[in-house]
């Protein structure tokens, strides 16, 4: 791995991201991969290198395809759209860009044709027939995914084609009992087709060699030497018409796998800004380039990045990556992001109510270089971010910045009273930059704030506020407010590939720009700014509300895919449910310590619900049964406590309260009973 030591000597850098599927919306997990690879290019540009991130969408694909069917529209129609959509959710996560292309693009096809080329020339393209199952009403070979039925071994309805969620069963599509059709409801036929196959077996060596050479991850050259070790398949680069791709040279009706074209779109894009911009594409892509060249993904996709990637590009007389830098999932709240629970949070749901800089400080706060899942804790969000960034970082230079003005003109002393004490704040950026280099924000982040208690430490210590007040120590205050100003300008240096948009705020308050090149001693004699709000603290109710928001996203899908099911399962009219289902339904004792008239709503109440410890906001349609709410308050009731939040027009509704009677004005709740206490769980 270079040094990243020598700032002196510029490195050329380029790097990507994983190309996101132009098939839905942009969420917070691919914000995760585009935000850690972003600091780390930020970081780069601060340290003097020259370093490009460029990346773009992956438009092709059958599942593109259908997509646009459904929805009506042509396939480019729909890639255009998500290209516009992903390109502003990026921008306004500040992730910056040298180029976002697509796939779908004319440099895209011309170097996956030489590619292709290449391969078959050197003998690594190899021909035969394979039988797979077919939709003879779509007329369309279906993957795994799209074939459903009942496991051949468990019989539980409803599995995919390759594997039983009830049972763990794998097996192949033919097994599966009454195999259907997902997307017409046709039975599979089995139809042998031509298929092309890139001869991966033919680089074993090579990928041994390439993989255990020191670049990679510990934890991703054990995984691939696994699948090295297990020996290598050769990999089918073929799919057959209709498909949204690029046709294969040669073969009509045959068009390129979406995963043959996908990762040559970084070259692509790569192309696109070098025409653009009048850069050397060759310098950086031929073989023994001195560039480096850096891939940031998902652990899902390693064996693409790790296997294929590398293979095609020794084959093809390119150069090989440097390094693939993987890391691991979002997860929210501790598990897997869920729609229902609000947690599956789409990019721009999340811009709608917080500022990008929150979940990026946030991020940055718990990535390391490895691929351990990355758990999003929205309580310790808020908390963190309130904390380290407005209440320690901020918070030095306002704490400076008003006396300075009042007193000194906003003009930094002419000589540091604490130059070693600047100096030993830029001497730790050492080990900062080193951490982040090797993608140990997380680390880098515990430094930075180390060193933020210790400067608002040293304030607190001064206390220029006290002194302020006394007569003859003007020289005093002066001293303590301009360290403290020069405390801040290297933290915000070093915060910088973090905070991007913070930074510039600070850039115009300091009235210098802030790069780790930029840092040698303390500023004095110097002009500083007015000092405005840099950050203000997160709201905990706006993140309520973009947890409500994303379960109302999800919740008409939901309800209506509910009550196809329902219609399929039990027939017209039948509102049974089954008892797993039954068994989902979460009841549990509420106190009722609040209730209110809704303004404008005839018939509802809402109530403010005590979940023994949690509190809940809840509408309740029983208005005309408590014509006065107040006497609710102390009543007992029981509540649905795992219902999804539901958006209403008067607010968030977050659970469901039960009630007996008829209706209208008959209708009631639990009275108290002695045994009864809020929290409890009904059973
Ligand atoms: N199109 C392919 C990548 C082609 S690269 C030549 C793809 N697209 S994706 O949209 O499914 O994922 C894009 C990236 O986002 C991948 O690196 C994937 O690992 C990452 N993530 C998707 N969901 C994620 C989380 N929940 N958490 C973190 N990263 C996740 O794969
Ligand atoms: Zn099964």
């Amino acid at each position: 791995m270079p040094d990243s030591s020598t700032p002196s000597q510029a490195r050329d850098i380029l790097v990507t991201s994983a190309l996101p599927y132009a098939n839905g919306p942009l969420h917070l997990g691919h914000m995760l991969e585009q935000v850690q690879t972003d600091i780390w290019v930020r970081f780069q540009r601060s340290r003097g290198h020259s370093c490009r991130y460029v990346c773009a969408d992956d438009a092709h694909g059958t599942a593109i395809m259908l997509t646009a069917e459904e929805l009506g529209i042509t396939p480019e129609q729909q890639i255009e759209q998500m290209h516009a959509a992903h390109l502003a959710d990026s921008r306004d996560f500040l992730i910056d860009f040298a180029n976002f292309y697509s796939t779908h693009s004319q440099e895209n096809r011309e170097l996956s044709e030489s590619i292709y080329k290449a391969l078959r020339a050197n003998g690594h393209i190899a021909e035969r027939e394979i039988t797979q199952a077919f939709d003879p009403e779509k007329q369309l070979f279906l993957s795994d995914r799209y074939i459903k039925g009942s496991c051949p071994r468990c019989k539980t309805p409803d599995q995919y084609g390759d594997n039983c969620e009830a049972c763990g069963a794998t097996y192949s599509p033919s097994e599966l009992i009454d195999a259907k059709s997902v997307l017409s409801g046709a039975t599979p036929v089995d139809k042998a087709s031509l298929h092309y196959f890139f001869t991966l077996p033919a680089f074993e060596a090579m990928l041994k060699d390439w993989t255990s050479s020191g670049t990679l991850q510990a934890a991703i050259a054990n995984k691939l030497s696994e699948w090295l070790d297990a020996g290598l398949q050769e990999w089918d680069i073929s799919r057959d018409a209709p498909y949204f791709g690029f046709e294969i040279p040669d073969a009509p009706g045959k068009y390129f796998y979406v995963w043959l074209d996908a990762p040559i779109g970084y070259m692509a894009s790569h192309k696109n800004l070098c025409d653009r911009e009048g850069l050397d594409f060759e310098a950086v892509w031929q073989e023994g380039s001195s560039a480096e060249l850096y891939h940031f993904i998902g652990k899902d996709i390693i064996n693409f990045h790790g296997l294929f990637w590398p293979a095609m590009l020794r084959s093809a007389g390119y150069r090989t990556p440097t390094a693939i830098f993987a890391h691991g999932f979002l997860t929210v709240n501790g598990t897997k992001m869920s729609k229902s629970r609000g947690t599956f949070i789409n990019a721009r749901t999340y811009l709608d109510h917080l500022d990008a800089e929150y979940i990026r400080y946030y991020f940055a706060a718990k990535l390391g270089s490895g691929v351990d899942d990355i758990d999003l804790n929205l309580e310790d969000f808020v908390q963190r971010v309130n904390s380290d960034v407005v209440g320690k970082v901020v918070n030095i230079a306002s704490r400076c910045a008003g006396f300075l003005r009042k007193g000194f003109d906003s003009r930094l002393e002419a000589e540091c009273s604490e130059a070693a004490l600047v100096q030993e704040f830029i001497d730790a950026g050492e080990n900062i930059a080193a951490l982040f280099e090797s993608r140990e924000f997380s680390k880098a982040i515990r430094e930075i704030v180390a060193l933020a208690d210790r400067a608002n430490q040293y304030i607190d210590d001064k206390k220029p506020w006290v002194l302020a007040k006394e007569e003859g120590r003007e020289a005093e205050v002066h001293a303590a407010c301009s360290v403290g100003i020069n405390l801040f300008r290297v933290l915000m240096t070093y915060l910088k590939p973090v905070l991007p948009a913070m930074a510039e705020k600070a850039e115009a308050f300091l009235n210098c720009s802030l790069d780790w090149t930029a840092l040698d001693g303390a500023l004095v004699d110097h002009q500083v700014t007015k000092f405005k709000p840099l950050l203000t603290r997160i709201d905990p109710d706006r993140v309520e509300a973009m947890v409500a928001a994303t379960a109302a996203e999800a919740a008409p899908k939901q309800a209506a895919q509910g009550a196809a099911a329902a219609a399929e399962d039990s027939g017209d009219g039948d509102t049974t449910i089954d008892f797993d289902t039954f068994a989902k339904v979460e009841l549990r004792v509420a106190e009722i310590v609040a209730a209110e008239h809704v303004e404008g709503a005839d018939k509802l109440l809402q109530l403010t619900l005590d979940l023994g410890g949690e509190q809940r906001n809840v509408f309740a349609g029983i208005k005309q049964a408590y014509p006065e709410p107040e006497k609710l308050v102390g009543r007992l009731t029981v509540c649905v406590a795992n219902l999804a939040p539901r958006k209403m027009r008067f607010g968030v509704s977050e659970g469901m309260v039960l009630a007996a009677g008829p209706g209208g004005e008959d209708i009631f709740l639990l009275q108290p009973d002695a045994g009864a206490k809020a929290g409890m769980l009904v059973k």
